[in-house]
């Protein structure tokens, strides 16, 4: 089955320096390194692939909700707007990949697929994920981001990163 069985492992350069970001992307990587697996050991039960996928995009949805609300403590809407646009673009083909198979998934489908959501999860931690944690991080001193509502300034982060 010609897929790309290159195990990911959760190097330094895949840290954002937020533990708890940083742990549910480990998480993924040991999803998608259990996909691989499957695939690789070509089993032949596409439900126990299928299921894979299924907690592959269910714990990934779960993870964005988590990421972009630390993130809109930190950073301007249009800074979180772009990063969101980049979760939804893997919103949107999970999405599609569920109603175009309609529960029933085929092998090369799936084969598409899971190289897809591996590409784009590595590409976005590292070029994405990373340097945005890293930017707010830096931002000195540590303040709370306030947001002027109705003339009145409200404080919509503590200063607390953790
Ligand atoms: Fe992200």
């Amino acid at each position: 089955m010609p897929i790309d069985s290159s195990r990911l492992v959760f190097g330094p350069e895949f840290r954002t320096g937020v533990d708890i970001i940083d742990a549910q992307h480990q998480v993924l990587f040991d999803i998608i390194n259990r996909i691989d697996y499957l695939l690789l050991v070509n089993v032949a039960d596409m439900q126990v692939i299928n299921q894979a996928i299924e907690d592959l995009v269910n714990y990934a949805l779960y993870h964005f909700s988590i990421e972009e609300r630390r993130v809109s403590l930190w950073v301007d809407r249009a800074q979180l707007g772009d990063h969101v646009l980049e979760h939804n673009e893997f919103r949107r083909r999970t999405n599609d990949f569920r109603s175009a198979t309609n529960g029933r998934k085929l092998s090369a489908e799936v084969l598409e697929l899971q190289t897809y959501l591996k590409h784009w999860l590595v590409d976005h931690i590292l070029h994405k994920d990373v340097p945005l944690f890293r930017q707010i991080e830096q931002q000195s001193p540590v303040a709370p981001r306030q947001h002027v509502i109705n003339g009145k300034t409200e404080v919509v982060s503590t200063g607390e990163k953790d």
